[in-house]
């Protein structure tokens, strides 16, 4: 999200951001890092191991995990010890408005918003008059993280589950939102009823049929999760005091998500969803609370108004009273207060049984979630995710389930069961950049010592509490204030974890650098990548500055051209491949003026030094990093996932200006042609039937 509604502001005052002056010392310490960055003999070991998207080269299962057995075709040259370049061309920048990818490829929009998904669903219609009803059928707006789940191992036949982050609602509604002039009160329950049902997830099942994909409507795995689902509220809140509202006494469930984001899955089948910019969806008139303030909770007015519409005569169940927290009554069961604790989680959904009940699993923490992504996977060790709070000068998390993995567990039909024994019980660190390259990742539990001496057992009273208020407690740990982390992914090939840290145009003098974050004013932002080491400690370094072509070295510092240039970096995605693709969500406007937002590919595999040690991209590395598509006007580029064949790549255009004109996502408008716009998936194939990218 970028260009719709206001970035997250500034709002972690907890003074963890130290090291004002090390824009040389960072120098320093790139130099040492490089020198003593983890010689990666597994990695090297791993290169020949590189599955080719033969027919298991996600594993049985849809996975980005490697299968072993595929080394026929494998990537990896064995005479050079490097997987072989990329197989296409960087293209240009471009401010066309219309998808652009290299020669030989071809683009078909599927699915975009207000596409009915069964029979109850409504053809969309292009003056923006289907009812909140239709819309509860339809494909929810912005599309966002989503992952293609094969079905039997299948490349022309699977789920796809998408995330929809927010809203346009100006396209949304025939003529935008009504607002009563004098009060500027939103009017219409039923329009507020139809942008809660653009919220959330989808789940399609879609078929490649002659070379083109369908969604298959009224297929019973269909199904739209919107602002009005149920969810199970699971892990260290569940049940918790902080959770009982007059929907839920118990406190053990929750209606809707929202602002879905980054994403996810698991080995067992399931797909995630990180909630980002929910605190503004919510009002408290009343005295805000710390927890309020710290996250952000801390205006007047919420993004879309729908509390304007408590006490309408149709309101039922307190649907738009509960975005209002003002206490009003004698306990949390008579009044809003705790509506916001259900939201701000990594949710679980289950695509392959449309009867479950997905589930916030609160023990992955409770902030602004982006991605939530499975680390190294290996049978009797734990199974650990990694998720950022996008917010500037926020940290990243990681999650290490209590229970060792067991792969038999891949196979149980009950999968929302296997996602509460994996992420319900576990321990949350958050990470601890130092110089020199290492880290140290910092456990977020109630005997953890706080910088100042004590335990965060001062400052909590349970787990619950502490969850609930994440960010203050690794506030307390002295964790590192980072530039907004985005997505992460895991490089199949060594385990190594990459960071998307999109850009910070506040980090100042005044608030100072740190040597994970090392630019004044990034607005470029960067890419961080690092190697778990045993005691919870990590080996880190930036793998690629964001910058413009024509920035002077000191902010080019990995050398980019006009053929690879980017700013933002985003939605991070490797495939089994070890192609680690890069999406963008620019803002900076020296990038803007080139390209639109793009889709960037790189193999880190490939870079290594003179000794065989990874290193990071650098000046000379221009054909490393090759642009693959530009995005339409005003679009972000975002979750890429691809069929286990590797031979279809779907990614997501979000918020495009004027676009799509028709399933050609090549296709522009013509001159003077205004159409309501659509974010959409959008599948890029290759002429020639052959895999994508290679
Ligand atoms: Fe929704 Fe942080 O991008
Ligand atoms: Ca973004
Ligand atoms: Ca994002």
């Amino acid at each position: 999200m970028s260009r719709e509604t206001l970035d997250p502001r500034r709002h972690n005052r907890s003074g963890n951001r130290h090291l004002s002056d090390l824009i040389d010392s960072e120098v320093r310490r790139a130099d040492a890092g490089r020198r003593a960055f983890l010689k990666s003999g597994a990695s090297l070991a791993a290169l020949s191991m590189v599955g080719s998207f033969g027919a298991a080269g996600f594993g049985a299962a849809g996975f980005g995990l490697l299968s072993c057995g595929r080394q026929e075709e494998a990537l990896s040259n064995a005479g050079a010890g490097l997987p072989r370049p990329l197989g296409f061309d960087s293209i240009a920048g471009s401010k066309a408005n219309a998808i652009r990818v290299p020669e030989g490829y071809t683009a078909q929009v599927l699915a975009p918003w207000g596409t009915p998904i069964d029979e109850a669903g409504v053809d969309w219609k292009a003056d923006g008059s289907n009812t909140a009803e239709e819309q509860a059928h339809s494909m929810g707006m912005h599309h966002d993280g989503q992952h293609f789940f094969a079905l039997d191992g299948r490349s022309d036949d699977g789920l796809l589950c998408v995330n929809h982050e927010y809203l346009d609602v100006r396209a949304l509604h025939p003529d935008g939102p009504t607002v009563d002039p004098q009060s500027e009160q939103r009017t219409s329950a039923d329009e507020a009823r139809k942008e809660l049902n653009g919220h959330g997830l989808s789940v399609i099942r879609i078929r490649l049929v002659d070379g083109r994909w369908q969604l298959v409507r009224g297929d019973e795995h269909n199904r739209r999760i919107t602002g009005y689902t149920p969810f199970d509220v699971t892990g260290p809140l569940g049940g918790h005091e902080a959770l009982r509202t007059p929907w839920s006494p118990d406190g053990r469930r929750t209606r809707g998500t929202f602002q879905n984001c980054g994403c996810g899955y698991t080995p067992w089948g399931t797909y995630l969803s990180g909630e980002e910019n929910w605190p503004e969806y919510y009002v408290n008139h009343g005295e805000k609370t710390a927890n309020q303030l710290r996250i952000g909770q801390d205006r007047e007015r919420t993004s879309y108004g729908w509390d304007h519409l408590a006490g309408h005569p149709s309101e039922k169940e307190g649907e738009f009273s509960r975005f209002d927290l003002t206490e009003r009554g004698a306990s949390s069961t008579e009044d809003w207060r705790n509506e916001a604790h259900g939201v701000g989680y990594v949710v679980e959904l289950d695509p392959h049984d449309p009867q479950s009940r997905p589930a916030k699993r609160t023990a992955l923490g409770r902030f602004r979630h982006e991605s939530a992504t499975l680390g190294e996977l290996k049978p009797g060790r734990p199974v650990v995710f990694y998720t950022g709070h996008d917010a500037r000068f926020e940290y990243v998390y990681k999650f290490v389930s209590r229970e060792p993995w067991d792969p038999a567990d891949a196979k149980l039909k009950d999968r929302m069961a296997v996602g509460s024994k994996y992420m319900d019980h576990g321990t949350l660190f958050v990470a601890r950049f130092d110089e020199g390259g290492f880290g140290q990742w910092l456990p977020l539990t109630l005997e953890s010592p706080t910088t100042d001496g004590g335990r965060l057992a001062d400052h909590f009273a349970d787990l619950g509490e502490l969850i609930l208020n994440t960010p203050a407690a690794a506030d307390l740990l002295g964790a590192t204030p980072m530039d907004r982390p985005e997505w992460l992914a895991l490089n199949p090939e060594d385990g190594s974890v990459f960071l998307a840290l999109t850009n910070n145009s506040k980090r100042s003098a005044e608030t100072g650098t740190n040597p994970a974050n090392p630019r004044l004013r990034n607005v470029y932002g960067h890419i961080l990548r690092w190697t778990e080491l045993d005691g919870d400690r990590m080996r880190w370094e930036v793998f690629v500055y964001g910058s413009s072509a024509d920035s002077p070295t000191e902010i080019n510092r990995s050398g980019l051209v006009e053929s690879n240039m980017f700013a933002s970096p985003d939605s991070v995605t490797f495939d089994p491949r070890g192609i680690l693709w890069v999406l963008t969500d620019n803002s900076a406007e020296a990038v803007d003026r080139y390209t639109n937002d793009q889709v960037l590919a790189v193999i880190p595999g490939r870079l290594r030094d003179t000794e065989g040690r990874e290193r990071p991209l650098q000046p000379g590395d221009e054909n490393e990093l090759r642009r693959f598509i530009t995005g339409p006007l005003g679009a972000e580029m975002t979750g890429l996932t691809l069929t286990p064949d590797g031979r279809n790549l779907f990614v997501n255009v979000q918020h495009p200006a004027n676009w799509p004109v028709s399933d050609n996502a090549t296709e522009a408008p013509a001159e003077g042609q205004k159409v309501r716009p659509r974010s959409t998936t959008v599948v890029i194939r290759r002429e020639d039937g052959g895999p994508v990218g290679v």
